[in-house]
């Protein structure tokens, strides 16, 4: 992890960056009593949780799969942190002033912008709410704490002499919000019109030549300092490839000063600059500051110098989707180096999902729908099947018939599994309390089985079991679901083939009940080993599958009746509970966890 203290620089500026580090390494830790604490009553504590956030969202169109995904990722990131009993912080929200809520607001024929924004702003909430995303803080812009956030932070970074009122004419794109170069420019003929028309080259929206009076950020000074942050920091962006594609860019061009403000007369929607309200401050610099936001910022209201308390959740670290990468990567840690505040621990960029191999849009009609895809096949399945198939450093693709199929593969794999073990033909107290006699381990019990194959898969299943956790928290440190899932898959899948290898059902007790046998010697004690390997391994893998399917892991460890406070991480141990099972039988017509569904009514079946 990267401080700001450790990176040197080699600039002067009005007030330099140099003495910000500096002064950043003698700032002392005050704790504030006024600094609200979003995470815990206990203020003695010390310890600093993990803070995840997305990126905050338009409200200019409702919701859809790549959002979901980014709540999804974080929602799983901060469970995953809490199963160890570690504290997290989850933030989320929408991003709500700006000049194209404005245009939507005004073609919605909303009294006001903040009409539209309530409205829609609802309709994320309840995209989180249908689908399991536990967030701690849902900030809007348009919150009163958020604008004296914003307008501290403004006050700090002038006072710091970064930013500088002067003429700006560009190329700006409304629906991007944002000013693009002119090498970024191509023009086309637009088909309607037959005139000529501008568009960016990157994300193809039209934009518009504008001259105005603006006030400007001091970009150009942050280049070196940002080199030399990601040089001594390889891990500040993940996956490296979107590391490599953000140093190579600042590597290769000068960066130019950032219009951060825009005209009152053009732009209403906004935070209007202090002091000078002739101009509202650009959407970005409002919409980064969020992230401070929610974590109570100003910490110190009366004071220019920002440090945040030792138990306070900053730094952050930011998920966000890659085509606002320029603006996490460059902009805010500029940002953040002008005011002197802590840089956030790392952004983790992902890629975007396609529909059928294609971007979604409406026009193709192939737009997946997260509301649909959750009241249909539930909301533990998206987020399952979300979880299982993306890879962060590229594109993923989204096609409802994988959905479904990744569905039914945890019906037929996971559900069943535990179903058998749980018929009456067995007995879960029994196949329990032979653990601690250590004949589970037993080599010359093993090898009584006669089958190498078993053998095996009996030894293997205990030792994956048991470095599970471990696995999987190791491809979570880098948000990657797919490999954390497919560790638990590895074992499933093992245990399921050892239950039709082995036969646990053609075990039967002995025919002279007056014989004294040992434990070894019991053909009933090899029922008893592949009943519990079978299910300890639907015990602990639904422990650790609770951060990515909350509700469907919680009710197979219910059906198991595994307590409700030996659900921790630490309890993913072969045998480290032996109390649960009591009592518990699957007959005939009792309800299942998931029953298999047709592919919904129209879906396109790619
Ligand atoms: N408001 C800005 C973010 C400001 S953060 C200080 C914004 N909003 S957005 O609604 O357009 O996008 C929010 C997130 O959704 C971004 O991370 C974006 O990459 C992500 N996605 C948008 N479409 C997506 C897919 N098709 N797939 C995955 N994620 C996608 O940008």
């Amino acid at each position: 992890m990267i401080r700001v203290s450790t990176v040197s620089c080699s600039f002067t500026g009005n007030a330099s960056i140099g003495s910000t580090y500096r002064g950043f390494k003698i700032f002392s830790i005050a704790l504030s009593s006024s600094v609200k604490n979003p995470l815990s009553s206990n203020t003695t504590s010390i310890t600093k949780p993990y803070y995840i956030t997305t990126p905050i969202f338009y409200v200019n169109a409702a919701p859809h799969l790549g959002h979901l995904y980014s709540m999804l990722l974080c929602d799983i990131k901060t469970r995953w942190v809490r199963l160890s009993g570690k504290p997290a912080f989850f933030t989320t929200g929408t991003d709500e002033h700006g000049l194209k809520v404005q245009i939507a607001s005004e073609k919605n024929d909303k009294k006001n912008p903040k009409e539209f924004c309530d409205e829609l702003s609802v309709t994320f909430k309840e995209l989180a709410k249908l689908t399991n995303i536990n967030y701690d803080r849902f900030i809007r812009t348009t919150d009163d704490d958020h604008l004296q956030a914003v307008k501290k932070f403004w006050d700090i970074v002038y006072e710091k002499g970064y930013i500088y009122k002067g003429q700006h004419s560009g190329w700006y794109s409304v629906s991007d919000e944002t000013f693009y170069p002119e090498t970024q420019i191509e023009a086309k003929i637009d088909p309607l019109t037959n005139k000529e028309k501008f568009y960016s080259k990157e994300t193809g929206t039209e934009v518009i030549y504008e001259t105005e009076e603006n006030y400007f950020f001091k970009l150009s000074k942050f280049r070196q300092p940002l080199i030399e942050l990601l040089k001594q920091n390889q891990n500040f962006i993940i996956p490296r490839n979107y590391y490599e594609i953000i140093l190579k860019e600042l590597e290769s061009e000068e960066l130019q000063d950032l219009s951060i403000s825009r005209p009152y007369s053009r732009l209403k929607w906004g935070i209007q600059v202090p002091e000078d309200p002739s101009q509202v401050i650009y959407v970005w610099f409002d919409a980064l500051v969020n992230y401070l936001t929610s974590t109570g910022f100003p910490w110190s209201p009366t004071s220019l110098i920002q440090k945040a308390p030792l138990n306070n959740p900053w730094p952050a670290s930011h998920l966000i989707g890659k085509d606002i990468s320029r603006f996490h990567c460059i902009y805010w840690p500029s940002f953040l180096m002008a005011a002197g505040i802590e840089l956030p621990k790392q952004v983790i960029v992902h890629g975007h999902w396609l529909m059928g191999g294609s971007k979604m849009s409406k026009s193709k009609g192939n737009i997946a729908d997260p509301i649909e895809m959750a009241n249909y096949y539930g909301t533990e399945s998206l987020r399952f099947f979300l979880s299982e198939n993306s890879v962060l450093s590229s594109d993923c693709d989204f096609t409802e018939s994988r959905l479904n199929l990744s569905r039914n593969q945890f019906i037929d794999k996971i559900c069943n599994l535990m179903l058998r073990s749980l018929s009456k033909n067995f007995s879960i107290e029994r196949a329990l309390s032979k653990y601690e006699s250590g004949l589970y381990t037993n080599e010359q019990f093993i090898k009584s089985f006669d089958n190498p194959q078993a053998e095996k898969s009996i030894k293997s299943i205990t030792a994956d079991l048991n470095v599970l956790y471990e696995r999987m928290d190791e491809e979570m440190k880098t948000f990657t679901t797919h490999k954390a899932i497919n560790e638990i898959w590895k074992i499933v899948l093992k245990a399921n083939a050892l239950f039709n290898d082995a036969k646990p059902w053609t075990f039967k007790n002995v025919q002279d009940s007056q014989k004294e046998v040992s434990l070894i010697e019991d053909p009933l004690s090899k029922q008893d080993l592949i009943i519990f390997l079978s299910l300890e391994t639907i015990r602990i893998c639904s422990i650790l599958l609770q951060p990515f399917i909350p509700e469907l892991s919680n009710q197979l460890l219910d059906r198991l009746k595994v307590d409700s406070d030996k659900r921790m991480a630490k309890f993913a141990k072969v045998g480290k509970d032996l109390t649960y099972g009591k009592g518990v039988v699957f007959t005939k017509g009792s309800e299942v966890p998931l029953v298999k569904l047709p592919l919904r009514e129209g879906a396109l079946n790619v």
